[in-house]
């Protein structure tokens, strides 16, 4: 199994490509079952992740084609790819593929729309809390379909005709249960309304793919979705957006091990809430024409109280990386985790840095430390996993960090992007 091993102590300097978002990627490639016609993304990301999905997708009958690089285009730039669904030939995502990755669910949404009918596996995916999918169910039961659950699988059928639309409000934000609900009325008949919808910006990208694809939505952006039925939709080529979340893991590691790197491409509009947070540890942030610039002249960094919100708010996906951050400021913060209930688990790996952590179900109290020392850690989830190597670029010493593919479904590059950054940073096979 592969590892990571980095000599912590060197500052950043330098750029940093971001890649296209994940989290946008998945749900886009997930919009492809929507429509017969190809639907072209730009700026897939070269993830685990995204592979995974593409496992799904095919299962169901999707062509799917990787184009070459444009002339003059470097290889930073992600993938292009085309995703045909001519004819979806299964409406049954199995346990094998479903379990490996929580997005793969959503299938269900575009599924029950197109086909009206769909059996898709109860989903896995990092283990950080117990994610259940009530919400997808009663949203997708509003829009009238029949649902079971039988032998791990949920079993949806459409009526007679087709998915009907509906208002519905959502009793929690839910990013999934959005973007998958966005789905499944753009082809319902009639208006739905979804109330208390997520409003992330890779919900926005997806939005505005539909749109572009021929679907009638309004309230893009904001927390209430209108979206006028249509009975079909077409191709469309669209851009994945910037990953806000690598954006801020960078920034983050600029802020820890000090110096001064470009984090080329991102969109500061897109984490601003986590930029302010950055700004006030003090860390200097500023948006310029080619991305964010983090700078830290390696004054003290100041301890700052965070809790994790839905967007705008500070986003879960950065909370570990942030705790690291925090390990070494020079007092007492505070993190409350309002997202998931589970998301802790790498305070037990920080700690092997000697980080000093405790935990109080949703509230985490850490104490800041001039300095963390290398150690040997295991990587627990995606964004967990990235915390530690954060840490370890700071500490001083050597880290290993194990089981690393966590890392590799949502970071591209990794290792290359903060090795051309100065950091002493390397896999090692086997
Ligand atoms: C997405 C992101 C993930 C991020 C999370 C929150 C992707 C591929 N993943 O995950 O990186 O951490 O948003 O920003 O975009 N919930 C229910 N019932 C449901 C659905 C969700 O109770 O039916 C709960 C979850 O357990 C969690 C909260 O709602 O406590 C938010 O989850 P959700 O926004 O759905 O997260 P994901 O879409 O899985």
């Amino acid at each position: 199994m592969d590892r990571i091993r980095l000599v912590g102590g060197n500052e950043l300097h330098g750029e940093i490509p971001i890649s296209g978002a994940k989290n946008a990627a998945l749900p886009l490639m997930i919009a492809s079952l929507l429509t017969d016609e190809p639907l072209v993304l730009q700026n897939v990301p070269r993830l685990a992740d995204v592979k995974q999905l593409e496992r799904i997708l095919e299962n169901h009958g999707v062509d799917i084609a990787v184009h070459g690089r444009r002339r003059g285009e470097d290889e930073g730039v992600g993938q292009r790819m085309t995703f045909h669904a001519a004819d979806i030939v299964d409406t049954t995502a199995p346990y094998e593929l479903v379990s490996k990755m929580r997005a793969s669910f959503w299938v269900i949404g575009p599924l029950l729309a197109r086909c009206h009918e769909a059996r898709v596996s109860l989903p896995g995916g990092c283990a950080i809390g117990t994610r259940p999918v009530d919400l997808f169910l009663f949203g997708l039961k509003a829009l009238g379909a029949e649902i079971d659950i039988d032998g791990g699988y949920v079993l949806a059928k459409a009526p007679k005709g087709g998915l009907v639309g509906a208002r519905i409000t959502f009793p929690k934000v839910s990013v999934g249960a959005t973007h998958t609900l966005l789905m499944a009325a753009s082809l319902a008949k009639g208006t739905t309304i979804l109330e208390n919808a997520a409003q992330e910006p890779e919900i926005t990208n997806v939005a505005e793919c539909l749109v572009a694809m021929g679907a009638k939505i309004t309230g893009i952006g904001t927390r209430t979705l209108t979206i006028e039925g249509v009975d079909r939709l077409h191709g469309a080529t669209v851009d994945v957006i910037p990953d806000r979340i690598e954006t801020g893991t960078f920034a983050m590691a600029a802020a820890m091990t000090g110096g001064n790197v470009l984090l080329k491409g991102a969109h500061a509009e897109h984490l601003k809430a986590a930029l302010d947070i950055l700004s006030q540890t003090g860390a200097d942030v500023t948006s310029e024409e080619g991305g964010i610039r983090v700078y830290r002249n390696g004054n003290g960094i100041q301890p700052v109280d965070v809790d994790t919100d839905p967007f705008p708010g500070f986003p879960t996906d950065l909370q570990a990386q942030f705790m690291a951050l925090m390990t070494m400021s020079t007092g007492t913060s505070r993190i409350r985790e309002t997202i998931f209930e589970n998301r802790y688990m790498h305070v037990a790996e920080l700690a092997r840095f000697g980080a000093d952590i405790s935990v109080d179900g949703q509230l985490a109290t850490i104490r800041g430390k001039p300095q963390l020392r290398g150690a040997q850690v295991m990587a627990t989830d995606l964004r967990a996993s990235v915390s530690l190597v954060i840490a370890g670029l700071a500490a001083r010493g050597e880290t290993t960090v194990n089981r690393i593919y966590h890392l590799d479904r949502g970071f591209e590059r990794l290792e290359e992007k903060l090795s051309r950054c100065g950091a002493e940073i390397e896999r090692v096979s086997g």
